[in-house]
């Protein structure tokens, strides 16, 4: 998977044509009109003129995809490097380039004129900026029958439509077939709807392998199923799986009623007849954009801090007064500014509304993020992903249930399980034990906990099943089929994906399908489609009605539900805050579950439960406008994220010195081969295709996100910790997780092409700095910089598992299913009398774990990293935790006071 610098190498059909390369191609051709300019009157003149010219000829196709500079720039470029004007050819580029650079063409009508000196030089059409001034611009694609030599006129009829008190500018984009309409709402960012007029060809007559590898394998496109006729139907539902928040406009000469009957017919935002109603598309295409532009809340709140209001309630700092009249505060206003006083408020009127029982502007923020996500609802959140979680739990559980949860997750989920009485049973993700972390959990080991609980007899108990996606490292589960086999075995099952990390990939197809909400929605179409009765009639055949426990072949086998029984109950949460531009602490819980009205009132009490009644009003503000942002530029942010990503990935593992010293993971190491069924090993390698990649995004086990960057460190002789350091102190560079021998880097949707520049930059400095200390330093350096490598990437210590509840807090001590009753054990540590410590090297401790008494821990001990619980309140405390509490050398370790020792409950306490 390239992503490809220079215009020579550019395929049309590139899919990560980020604005960032096509601003590369334009810089390469403007320095090759440079080169051409010098030349004039020298050797090689025609051979700087011919490489201009195909540099150019290689870029043109793509432009079609993007309104500016257009046709007509175009042409005029063309015909300066044809007619040897190599002066005039480079200052047009430069222009354009620079304008494309900082998006002045959206509001400057000169960009769009051929000459530099446009001043009272005509257009030849009314230009879009002409009557701009500040309003939101962007693109809408016109997928049309008629010949590219009618579009410019078309294009005319469309500008004239404009009026003076529309809220949003556009320019139109005109495509003439099915390809080039899904490969430009792929390549161009800027599209927010699509008018398709039917008639239109399906096949581009630009060469397009690419596109066609993704249109087969990605989303099940087969040109040869699809009959002669029209094809608009067909490219609406491939516009709503590329880019769901496009709206989409179909215009057609049959009886508009029939099309809009057919059920491929719900992803239209409306169907005029023939093009009767020029300025009702118009007004349309501005509504639909509004929708998504609009906030509710936050606009409110904007509007609310204008008003000139008394209060007289519990929050003094509103308004400002308390602050800018003070003579010891008065910093902290000139720091924040008077808007956020204004906007600071305790009251629920006003259209503030209540989150804890919103009606009003936090009820339509949270259904507009509910459209945007892809949910039936959504609440919002403003005490993080942490409280998010404890609600779910709260909400589905009741004390003795069963959950079946990742070992590996977020601390909240243990609490969560803790304070809701459900009794988790714990599955193990997949060790990295070579870079001290964890993967994520085999489906195998989910259907053999679910198939140990039916055997036992216990399954009725199994409430949820929760887990990591993605985890902090980027490993991605196939959420359907997760989902699907699961409920096969237990089809009224809830589940709970905790995608703190991965709220962002809503909104790019390549991580659609493997979130949450997009399994659900597969899930739906699947169980509407009569092929789902057929598959399971046939397991019903070779496995029986009621799938028997034992039968080890249903491991193995890829089982799925019964979809006159299953029901699709489905919970997400976000960290929006995480990946989004939400304050700190803004996230969101998801629901898309088909039993929620059974769940309703005790979802209200779990938000009751946890909620503070004083939420932020910046916090819910910033989440309204998070998800306006993602519905109208999430694509182009998450593109470019990638696109970053793939460049680290790439400079840091092919820099000549710098991957002597550092390598950023690839799927192969961070990914076992028995869940790579692709064998997708790299996103750089040359030779790693498209079709390589969406297979393995279909059908492998996991997948890596690519935005996840694990860089080890440890080759450079630095732990994890050590180096993260390193690069905040000195290098003003910050980042997230550590391992013993690794940090985890992460683009976003706020990462600059300068900022891998940078960190390149920096690693380039650190691994220079190496290479002298170890020149300098002679044998005895570069043995103690070998042994200190060694130690941090071989002397590695083994990764715990779970060992098992004490029988005093399981239901069945006899039966071998492994959930506990957790939340006694907690509470039970609350009484000191029943409680002792022991010192981590005390010969005690070994002798207890040969001979007995068992130790049971008290509490969880969750050391950073690797920051999941290696002890949880009523475990038994085997050799291998004690070995890897004693090899541990980080300082943060939660739960565990190195001057007391082990917190353990007292055997007489479990008598
Ligand atoms: C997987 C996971 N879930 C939940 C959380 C908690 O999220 P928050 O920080 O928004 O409370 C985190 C935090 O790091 C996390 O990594």
């Amino acid at each position: 998977m390239q992503i490809i610098k220079g215009a020579a190498t550019q395929r049309i059909d590139h899919l990560f044509n980020s604005s960032g390369a096509r601003f590369d191609q334009w810089r390469v051709l403007l320095k090759a009109c440079q080169q051409w300019t010098a030349a004039i009157g020298k050797q090689g003149v025609a051979a700087q003129k011919d490489k201009c010219a195909a540099l150019l000829d290689a870029m043109l196709p793509a432009e079609d995809f993007h309104a500016y500079p257009g046709r007509r720039l175009l042409a005029v470029l063309k015909e300066r490097v044809e007619g040897d004007d190599s002066v005039g050819a480079a200052r047009l580029v430069q222009r354009i380039s620079a304008a494309l650079m900082v998006r002045s063409y959206r509001r400057d009508a000169a960009e769009w004129e051929a000459e530099d000196d446009a001043t009272g030089h005509a257009a030849a059409v009314p230009l879009p900026t002409s009557e701009s001034g500040g309003r939101p611009y962007f693109e809408v694609l016109y997928v049309v029958p008629t010949p590219p030599s009618k579009w410019p006129l078309h294009a005319q009829q469309v500008r004239r439509l404009r009026r003076s008190q529309d809220q949003f500018i556009y320019e139109p984009v005109f495509v003439g077939s099915l390809e080039d309409a899904v490969l430009a709402c792929m390549v161009n960012p800027q599209i927010q709807a699509a008018v398709i007029h039917e008639g239109f060809a399906w096949a581009s007559t630009h060469a397009l392998p690419l596109l066609r590898e993704v249109l087969g394998a990605g989303l099940d496109v087969d040109p040869e199923s699809v009959g002669v006729g029209d094809h608009g139907l067909v490219l609406a539902r491939i516009l709503k799986a590329v880019r769901p928040e496009i709206d989409l406009y179909l215009i057609d000469d049959c009886r508009p009623e029939d099309v809009v009957s057919d059920p491929a017919a719900s992803g239209l935002r409306r169907v005029f007849y023939e093009v009767e109603e020029p300025l009702e598309i118009h007004l349309a295409i501005l509504e639909g954009v509004d929708e998504r532009y609009r906030t509710p809340y936050f606009d409110n709140l904007k509007h609310y801090a204008q008003r000139p209001i008394a209060t007289f309630h519990a929050l003094p700092i509103a308004r400002g007064k308390s602050v800018f009249g003070s003579e010891w505060i008065r910093d902290m206003g000139e720091f924040y500014g008077p808007t956020l006083f204004l906007a600071e408020s305790s009251a629920t009127t006003g259209g503030l509304d209540s989150l804890l029982e919103p009606t009003g502007n936090i009820k339509l923020a949270q259904d507009a993020a509910a459209r945007a996500f892809g949910a039936d609802k959504v609440f919002f959140v403003t005490n993080g992903t942490s409280t998010s979680n404890k609600m779910v739990y709260q909400a589905l559980c009741q004390p003795g249930d069963i959950v079946i949860v990742d070992r590996n997750c977020h601390k909240s989920h243990h609490y969560g399980c803790v304070l809701a009485g459900a009794q988790p049973y714990y599955v193990e993700a997949f060790p990295l034990t070579a870079f001290s972390m964890y993967g994520s959990v085999p489906l195998r080991a989910i259907k053999k906990a679910l198939l140990d609980l039916k055997a036992a007899g216990r399954l009725d108990k199994v409430r949820l099943i929760a887990l990591t996606n993605v985890t902090f490292d980027g490993h991605m589960y196939d959420t359907r089929r997760v989902m699907e086999e699961c409920l096969a075995i237990k089809p009224d099952l809830a589940f709970m994906w905790d995608e703190a990390w991965f709220g962002f990939a809503r909104f790019h197809w390549l991580y659609r399908r493997r979130t949450a909400m997009g399994a659900r929605q597969q899930m739906a179409e699947w169980f509407a489609d009569p092929k789902s009765l057929e598959a399971y009639l046939e397991q019903e055949r070779a496995f029986g009605k009621d799938l028997d426990p034992t039968d080890s072949r249903l491991l193995d086998a890829r089982l799925v539900p019964d979809p006159r029984v299953a029901r699709i109950r489905v919970y997400q949460t976000n960290s929006t805050h995480k990946s989004m531009s939400s304050l700190r602490q803004g996230s969101m819980v998801l629901v898309g579950d088909q039993d929620f009205h059974h769940h309703e009132a005790p979802f209200h009490e779990a938000v009751f439960t946890h909620a503070s009644t004083s939420p932020n009003l910046q916090i819910i503000a910033s989440l309204d406008v998070a998800r306006r942002q993602m519905e109208l530029e999430g694509y182009e942010l998450v593109t470019h994220a990638i696109a970053l990503a793939i460049e680290i990935r790439k400079d840091v593992n092919t820099h000549p010195l710098v991957s002597k010293y550092f390598r950023v993971l690839e799927p192969a190491e961070m990914i076992p081969q028995e869940f790579r069924a692709s064998g997708l090993a790299s996103y750089t390698e040359s030779g790693v295709t498209w079709a390589q990649t969406l297979e393995a995004y279909r059908h492998d086990e996991f997948v890596l996100d690519p935005t996840r960057l694990t860089l080890v460190c440890g080759t450079a002789g630095f732990d994890g910790t050590q180096f993260k350091g390193i690069l905040a102190a000195d290098y003003g560079i910050q980042l997230n997780k550590t391992s013993r021998n690794s940090v985890l880097l992460q683009t976003n949707i706020n990462n600059t092409r300068s900022d891998v520049a940078n960190l390149l930059r920096v690693l380039v400095e650190i691994s220079r700095k190496i290479e002298i200390g170890l020149k300098q330093g002679g044998a005895p350096a570069q043995e103690s910089f070998a042994e200190r490598v060694k130690s941090l990437t071989e002397d590695v210590p083994g990764l715990p598992n779970f060992s098992r509840f004490h029988d005093r807090f399981r239901s069945d001590p006899a039966g071998s299913t492994l959930e506990g009753d957790m939340r006694s054990a907690f509470y039970k540590a609350y009484r000191e009398e029943c409680c002792e410590h022991l010192k981590l090297r005390d010969p005690e401790v070994d002798r207890r774990i040969k001979e007995g008494p068992p130790l049971v821990s008290a509490n969880f001990v969750i050391p950073y990293p690797p920051g999941f619980p290696i002890m949880v309140p009523g475990q038994v405390i085997e050799a291998d935790t004690i070995e890897f509490m004693r090899k541990l050398d980080v300082k943060e370790i939660h739960g565990y006071d190195a001057t007391l020792g082990l917190k353990l409950l007292r055997a007489e306490a479990l008598a």
